[in-house]
């Protein structure tokens, strides 16, 4: 069959099918997904993994009621280099013509401090740091950022400048065009709003997110250590259908925004906000799973959560940890043995992830013991790997089963 495989959807369940499709290995990630005239959209899908593609499986984890069916697009996809290309080349276009009509002249200088990437965010732009630097744009200020907005299609526009170390983990990001900073993302159903210019969006931990929708946490009270604006505490009360969860948060403008969130996907009846450090929690023996999202260690939560599991039952802690693996020396390596090189990488991380999980478990079991006054067995059920920041630095997590013995 002629054109480009896609799975034709409804808009609205567009975003939940191509998370599902992208964690999964599906989706064609080189190419933009297309909006159809009748209100559909269309995802391409690998074809290599085509022949996997299991509609009904597919439709059993992101239920609809609207289409799911396989088509083959005749029109062309446009690959999403192109449509950079062609949004930067817009760009460059119309601030040249500006910068012109203004007497000045189009330089490289001024080309390469053009923005190369950026976060959108509904009609909000986020440009990253290393962009409109030159003293040039000074001059046109304004006018310059009504023109940016245009050239990328966007009503507001804000720029990042460094992330702080305050311990708040909050960019430092300030508004250069629209009146307000607040945006909404709607990811797998659920809808976060925060403010970029006071918050961060970790998109990066999608797949960690998908995996605690799909638990069952029925009759469970969970305790999430570093709530943020509700990465996690949402989907554990949105689609894990947790009894109660009790969310952290020591940022208040993050406790804002998390607050917001409860509201808006109609589940703050079930979640008690606790403002300030967790460390200091007066809780204990309430959790059946306390969740530490936070890298690169949440160490420091290790004690609080140990006292929040319940004594009689026990319960399952989820670390996370940003892991480093030892570097291998691939110089030395004739280049013939390139394969057996990635193999014996992969396997060097496995080691590494399981040699701090077995670690981390003898000292949860101590600290058990420290907290409790009694014994306790820990089971690692599951390491998970979220991503990866460098070849041999990856952040994971450890679902560490604690029963009393
Ligand atoms: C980076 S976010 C992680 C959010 C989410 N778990 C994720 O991975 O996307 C960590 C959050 O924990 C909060 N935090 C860090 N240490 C804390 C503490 N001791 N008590 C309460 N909140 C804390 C930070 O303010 C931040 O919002």
């Amino acid at each position: 069959m002629d054109g480009v495989p896609c799975l034709r959807v409804a808009q609205g369940q567009a975003q939940q099918f191509r998370e599902r499709l992208q964690v999964e290995g599906f989706l064609d990630v080189t190419l933009c997904l297309v909006k159809d005239s009748d209100g559909t959209v269309l995802l391409p899908i690998a074809p290599s993994r085509l022949s996997q593609l299991d509609l009904h499986s597919l439709q059993t984890v992101v239920p609809s009621d609207g289409p799911c069916e396989l088509v083959w697009s005749q029109a062309p996809l446009q690959s999403k280099k192109e449509r950079g290309k062609m949004k930067g080349n817009k760009l460059q276009l119309i601030l040249q013509e500006l910068l012109e009509s203004q007497g000045e002249r189009w330089t490289e200088e001024l080309k390469a401090d053009l923005p190369r990437s950026f976060h959108r965010h509904q009609d909000l732009v986020l440009l990253g740091d290393k962009c409109f630097s030159q003293p040039l744009w000074k001059k046109i200020d304004q006018q310059l950022w009504r023109t940016v907005a245009k050239g990328l299609g966007a009503k507001r526009l804000a720029k990042m400048s460094r992330i702080s170390s305050d311990g708040f983990r909050s960019p430092v990001v300030t508004m250069l065009l629209g009146d307000h900073s607040w945006v909404r993302h709607v990811d797998n159903g659920i809808k976060y709003e925060f403010d970029v210019t006071k918050c961060m969006f970790s998109a990066g931990n999608i797949t960690e997110k998908l995996r605690v929708a799909g638990f069952d946490c029925r009759e469970e009270t969970v305790v999430d250590l570093y709530a943020g604006i509700g990465y996690f505490t949402l989907p554990y009360l949105v689609h894990a259908r947790a009894t109660h969860v009790h969310a952290c948060e020591w940022n208040p403008n993050a406790v804002e925004a998390l607050r917001r969130n409860l509201e808006a996907n109609r589940v703050s009846d079930r979640c008690t906000v606790h403002e300030g450090d967790n460390r200091q929690l007066q809780l204990c023996d309430i959790a059946d799973r306390v969740n530490l999202g936070l890298i690169p260690s949440s160490k420091d939560g290790w004690p609080v959560a140990c006292r929040l599991l319940r004594r009689t039952t026990g319960g399952i802690l989820h670390i996370h940890q940003n892991v480093t693996s030892p570097l291998l020396n691939t110089a030395a390596v004739p280049a013939i043995n390139d394969g057996a090189q990635m193999v014996s990488g992969k396997k060097a991380d496995r080691e590494a992830w399981q040699a701090w999980a077995d670690d981390t478990a003898k000292r949860i079991i101590s600290l058990l013991g420290d907290v409790t006054g009694s014994q306790w067995n820990t089971n690692i059920q599951h390491i998970e790997h979220v991503k990866s920041y460098a070849p041999h630095v990856h952040h994971i997590v450890l679902d560490l089963e604690c029963r009393p013995s």
